[in-house]
This record gives structure tokens, C-alpha cells and sequence, in this order.
């Protein structure tokens, strides 16, 4: 189902997913906070993202650093200098703007045009009165120490991957990997962007997962194709519509300061299709550059040509929250039912922030017994929920919402059998299993 965004901004607060920050202050400039459902979702994205990409790899390893860095970090780098947007203001509405989000400007600049935004107009008010586009650095900056001054300047990252380079010997030191080999770390980064927007697609404190692959110099393309591949059969194994996705390859003049190559994993967002998860070829770009601001080797000593080499690097670099909205938005799903429309969100059952909800058919003193006993076992391994108010039609329909993927309903006849149903989320079809099978047929439908 095609959804739009208000539909999944609505849903998520309603069911508990995403609430705006800061609320009852009339909420706060792209900043968000994950609700009781929300977090156990978030939590399962970054689970499953370190599982297949660490735990399971012989040759990747983890690191969880400091989220404010030595300042000549950003220096080295390049961030200072280059982690800029062009910013453009509307003289009549005092709207700002990436300069880059104006419709139009892509087409402007391809075309060669000495002005970027000549003949654009304000997205806000169709005012053209906009100043010329000039550089906005998005990093957060803070003071570090009792003083408040130059000296005491330091920034909230606006990357993880830069720590994996700065600790490049220590981690290789400690854990004894041969290359290739990677880095992976998951943790917050900060970006005062100009134009944030489409709810958690584009905020300004926000979680990445990056892992930085180490590879011999001259393998770097085939390690780099490698990841591009990884990163969409991550997603179609997590359930997201392999039609949906696609790699898009960025044009030369459009890379970063630091890259040789980048694709972006795309997703079909309901605003068009953009960026989800980016692969770059960052080369040996910021282990040089770290040695050259800090005196330090950051060296790899190869057995093979009995030398010291800087390793090239390959990069996926991808969001949790943007990761977070696309297995939103395309678990969503609208069906006919006898009651008007059941909305159910089809989680794989890795994503699904509740595995099990346990339903007793009415709240009489015997259901309610065995109901809580199972729910207490079964809250041991899994994420549950417990419900016994309103119909059991309202119930299922609110496990649906928030994409449970088995419900366990106690009925009478448990009472004489010992028996419960399975409903299963996507085909409303109902098992009846014995409450003695019941966590072994729970891990067989799961999975896990
Ligand atoms: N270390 C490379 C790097 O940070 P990036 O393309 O700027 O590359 C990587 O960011 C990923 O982080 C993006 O693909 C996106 O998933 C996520 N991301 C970047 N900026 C974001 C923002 N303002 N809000 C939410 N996610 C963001």
C-alpha cells in the first residue's frame, strides 16, 4: 500500500512509535523521541544490524566512542572546512533553504549555469527575491570546560566514522585482524541542518550505523560493490520491497570531499525516491589525513609485502531513524474488512517491536490466571503485550497496528483442554496449540 506521511505521523504517535520532542512546548525543531513501541523497534533495527554485520563476521569488530571528540578531529577530517550547505534565504517570507532543495537547482547546475538558483523561486510564498546561495557549516558546536571561550570550542559529531579512524591502531592492536577487516559502530550524530523534514527522515540528533571496511589498496572496487550488494539484500531480507529499492550511483561532481565513489541505497519514499543508506569509497582519505594533523601512525603492517600500508576504506554509512521510517512505511498496509478497513503493519518478525500478545477471552478469574502465567513465561525470550480490555475483534485490531505478529488468545475451552489459539497477524488464520507446545511453536513461526 501506497501511504502518505501524515497517515504514518499519526499512526506512530498514536500507537506509541514517535512522539514529536518536547510536546507539550509545542514541540521542538526536528528533534524526536521514540515512545514504549517505538524504542523496542529501534532497538530490534540496531540489533539486527549488529548481528549480521558483527556478530556473526570473523572479520568485523565493534567500537562505541565518545559522541563530543578532540576538536583538531574535525579538522583533520575536513569537516570544519568543508561540511558546509549552501543556504539561501528568502528575502520576502524570511524563510531559509538548502539551496539544493529548491526545485529546480539540480537542473540548473547540470546545466552549467553561473548562478545555481537564477529564475528559482521560494518554495514557501513562489517569492524569486532569494539572497545568493552562501556556506552554513551544520555542525553543533559547545563548549568544553568552565570557560566559554575560542579555545574551550568543541562540536557534537556529525558522523560516527570518525572515531573507527582516530582509534584505527588501537582497535587493530587489541584485535589482532588481518585485512580485510572492518570497524562498526553504532551511536548518535548531530547535524543543525537548514532544512530538516519528513518527520524522521531528516532530523537534527540522529543515530547512525557505520561500518568502515579496511582493504588493501586496488581491492577497493570489489569490496565496494560488495557492500552496495549487502546493503539492498539487507533490506529485502528484513521484508522491505525489493521494488522499492535501487541503487543510485552519484555523478563525479556531486561526491564528497573525501570519496572516489558513493552510492546511495535508495528507498520509494512516499515524497519520492531518495537516500537511505550511503556506500562510499573514502579511499585513504582520513587515516592519511589523521596522521598528517596528528604526527601518528595509523599504518597497517602487510606480512605479505613486509611493509607498512594505509589502508583504503570502504564505507556503509546508514541511519537508524531513516531505517526506522522505510520498515514504517512499508510494513503498512490497508485491508477490506467486515469492520470497514483493518490498517496492519507487516514487521518481519526481527523488526516487529512486539513479538507476542497474550488475550484472555473475557476477564473472568480462570482466564486471566492462566493468561498472566503465560504472558510472565513467554515475557522471559520475548517482548510481549497483555491485553484483556475491549472485544477481541479491537484487541487483534490494535496488535495489527503496531504489527504483533502472534496473538495468544485463553479462552473457556482452555479451561478443559489445556489448549490456546495462535492467531497469526497476516493470516488472521487461528492454531490451536497446546499450552505445553506453546514456546516451541512460537520459536518455529518466529524464527528465533
Ligand atoms: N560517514 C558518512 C556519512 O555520515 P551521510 O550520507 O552524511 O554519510 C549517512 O550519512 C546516513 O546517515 C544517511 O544515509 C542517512 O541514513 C543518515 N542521515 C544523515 N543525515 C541524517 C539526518 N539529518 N537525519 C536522519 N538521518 C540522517
Amino acid at each position: 500500500t501506497t501511504v502518505s506521511m501524515d497517515t504514518i505521523v499519526s499512526l506512530a504517535k498514536r500507537r506509541g512509535f514517535v512522539f514529536p520532542s518536547s510536546e507539550i512546548y509545542g514541540g521542538w525543531s526536528a528533534f524526536w523521541d521514540y515512545g514504549p513501541v517505538g524504542v523496542e523497534m529501534k532497538k530490534n533495527i540496531k540489533k539486527a544490524w549488529w548481528h549480521d554485520v558483527v556478530q556473526i563476521r570473523h572479520d568485523v569488530v565493534g567500537i562505541d566512542a565518545a559522541t563530543i571528540m578532540h576538536p583538531l578531529v574535525w579538522k583533520a577530517s575536513g569537516h570544519l572546512e568543508n561540511f558546509n550547505d549552501l543556504m539561501v534565504d528568502c528575502r520576502n517570507c524570511k524563510q531559509r533553504f538548502r539551496a539544493d532543495h529548491l526545485p529546480g537547482y539540480e537542473e540548473n547546475k547540470r546545466a552549467g549555469k553561473e548562478n545555481p538558483i537564477e529564475g528559482l523561486s521560494c518554495p514557501n510564498c513562489g517569492s524569486k527575491d532569494l539572497t545568493p546561495p552562501r556556506p552554513f557549516n551544520t555542525m553543533f558546536k559547545t563548549f568544553v570546560g568552565p570557560v566559554e571561550n575560542e579555545a574551550a570550542v568543541a562540536y557534537l559529531r556529525p558522523e560516527t566514522a570518525q572515531a573507527i579512524f582516530v582509534q584505527f591502531s588501537n582497535v587493530l592492536m587489541t584485535s589482532r585482524k588481518k585485512l580485510p577487516f572492518g570497524i562498526a559502530q553504532i551511536g548518535r550524530a548531530y547535524r543543525n541542518e537548514i532544512t530538516p523534514g519528513n518527520f524522521i527522515f531528516r532530523s537534527r540528533e540522529f543515530e547512525q550505523m557505520e561500518l568502515e571496511y579496511f582493504v588493501r589498496p586496488g581491492e577497493d572496487d570489489k569490496w565496494y560493490d560488495y557492500w552496495r550488494n549487502f546493503a539492498i539484500d539487507w533490506f529485502v531480507s528484513l521484508g522491505v520491497s525489493r521494488e522499492r529499492l535501487r541503487l543510485k550511483e552519484h555523478a563525479k561532481e556531486d561526491l564528497s570531499h573525501y570519496s572516489k565513489a558513493t552510492t546511495d541505497l535508495e528507498y520509494l519514499y512516499p515524497f519520492g525516491w531518495n537516500e537511505l543508506w550511503g556506500i562510499a569509497n573514502r579511499t585513504d582519505y582520513d587515516l592519511k589525513a589523521h596522521m598528517a594533523v596528528s604526527g601518528q601512525q595509523l599504518t597497517y603492517y602487510d606480512e605479505e609485502t613486509k611493509s607498512h600500508i594505509v589502508p583504503y576504506v570502504i564505507e556503509p554509512s546508514l541511519g537508524v531513524d531513516r531505517s526506522f521510517l522505510v520498515f514504517l512505511l512499508d510494513a503498512y498496509h490497508e485491508e477490506p474488512d467486515n469492520e470497514g478497513t483493518r490498517v496492519v503493519l507487516r514487521f518481519h518478525p526481527r523488526i516487529a517491536p512486539v513479538k507476542v500478545a497474550v488475550l484472555p477471552l473475557s476477564r473472568k478469574e480462570p482466564l486471566i490466571k492462566i493468561a498472566w502465567e503465560i504472558r510472565d513465561r513467554l515475557a522471559d525470550v520475548y517482548v510481549t503485550d497483555y491485553d484483556e480490555t475491549g472485544s477481541i475483534g479491537r484487541r487483534y485490531r490494535r496488535q495489527d497496528e503496531i504489527g504483533t505478529p502472534y496473538c495468544v488468545t485463553v479462552d473457556f475451552q482452555t479451561l478443559e483442554d489445556n489448549a490456546v489459539t495462535i492467531r497469526d497477524r497476516d493470516t488472521m488464520q487461528q492454531d490451536r496449540v497446546s499450552i505445553s507446545e506453546l514456546e516451541s511453536v512460537l520459536k518455529d513461526k518466529l524464527g528465533f
